[in-house]
């Protein structure tokens, strides 16, 4: 069939809107008819190969939302009409998959940013050329995707489809972290940096969490008086205030948990240096240099330092949790989003990176409310 994609066609290149074909779904396979899409630093980083080496021209998009067109003849768990958010891909088969842990899939790499399904084969074409696609099992900044029937997670028709995208990925990720991967409890403290998106996120679920002390830290002042407004206790803008000092002003005994998104080390060993003995830290950020920490202080206060993949989340159960709670009132995700239209993708790119517009959602097709 006919879609309209958009395409990345070099390393830091724009987004260009373009027909391709596209192919009919697999045996495994969803055909979804996207309704939006949102976007995330991961979309830029793999524009920008930092992610590795990104095959172009490629589609992007990785927070799909949509409804299910087609389903391949293998797929029992979706039907036809459903209301689905689109998230990382994952095999289901290996080790850490089959032990309950999909965000640590073996087969992560290939299946999310290897521009191509685990066989080698595309189901984007333009007169015969392949198109690089399956990032992140989808590829959903075009009209239509292919998603692998894991990777394709049904949610309530009571929620906005068009907002629900982000739960896919930058918002999970956030909330995630939080929820299942730190299990921030009621009464502790943390230290969130970087307010965009994830963090942003992680705050609204640490506010869930009912945390007593929640210190977020940026250069951006604007979003610093959002998180304010959003249920921060503190902020601390780092570009004239001293970190440690500050952090040692608000909780002189130090933090329960930390929570970067920034992959800076200044950033990261402010954090850490004020945490309390036992304490732990989640990082998620793509840092572009390696992390340098004070070791000795950390092993001595027993300290845990944690990598984090799209916040532990095991998608089935986590995105329908995160739509209830927002459809309760108590994780209002949609107020960090800002929508556009699907011609100006490349407005919605440079605002992210400019940090005018935190979470951007891109409108790609209509759907019956
Ligand atoms: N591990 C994962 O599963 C996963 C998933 C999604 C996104 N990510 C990554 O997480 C990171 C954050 O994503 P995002 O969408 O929230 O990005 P974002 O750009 O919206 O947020 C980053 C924030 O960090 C702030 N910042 C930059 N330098 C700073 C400094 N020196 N001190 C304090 N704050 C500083 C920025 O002002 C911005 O508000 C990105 O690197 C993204 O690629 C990781
Ligand atoms: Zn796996
Ligand atoms: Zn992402």
């Amino acid at each position: 069939m006919e879609i309209t994609a958009a395409l990345v066609k070099e390393k830091g290149g724009k987004f260009e809107l373009e027909k391709i074909t596209l192919e009919e779904p697999r045996q495994d396979e969803v055909l979804v008819r996207i309704v939006a899409t949102g976007t995330c630093h991961t979309d830029m980083a793999a524009r920008d190969q930092q992610t590795g080496d990104t095959p172009f021209p490629i589609v992007l998009g990785h927070e799909g939302a949509g409804v299910i067109e087609k389903v391949g003849d293998g797929v029992t768990n979706l039907k036809v009409g459903d209301h689905v958010v689109l998230t990382f891909g994952f095999c289901g088969e290996c080790y850490t998959c089959q032990h309950g842990k999909p965000t640590y899939c073996e087969n992560f790499p290939a299946l999310n940013f290897g521009g191509a399904r685990m066989d080698g084969s595309h189901s984007h074409h333009r007169n015969e050329q392949d198109i690089f696609d399956n990032f992140f099992s989808q590829s959903s900044f075009a009209t239509y995707a292919i998603a692998n029937k894991r990777n394709t997670i049904k949610v309530s028709e009571k929620a906005p489809l068009e907002l629900l995208g982000p739960l896919g990925c930058g918002i999970q990720t956030g909330a995630g972290a939080i929820i299942n991967s730190l299990k921030v409890s009621p009464g502790k403290t943390i230290v969130i940096s970087g307010a965009g998106a994830v963090g942003l996120a992680a705050l609204l679920a640490a506010k869930a969490c009912s945390a007593a002390q929640i210190v977020l830290v940026d250069i951006n002042q604007e979003r610093l008086d959002f998180a304010l407004e959003l249920g921060a206790t503190h902020t601390i803008n780092s570009r004239n205030e001293n970190v440690v000092e500050s952090l040692q002003k608000i909780s002189p005994k130090g933090f329960d948990f930390g929570f970067d998104t920034t992959g800076r080390n200044d950033v990261i060993n402010s954090t850490l240096s004020n945490l309390k003995s036992l304490g732990q830290m989640g990082i998620v950020g793509v840092a572009t240099k390696p992390l340098e920490v004070e070791m000795n202080a950390y092993v001595l206060k027993g300290i845990k330092l944690i990598g984090i993949v799209e916040g532990d989340s095991v998608p089935t159960e986590f995105i329908p949790e995160m739509v209830q709670m927002y459809l309760n009132g108590q994780f209002p995700f949609d107020k960090l989003i800002k929508k556009y239209k699907f011609e100006d993708i490349n407005q919605a790119i440079e605002d992210s990176e400019s940090g005018k517009t935190i979470k951007p959602v891109i409108l790609i097709g209509e759907y019956n409310a």
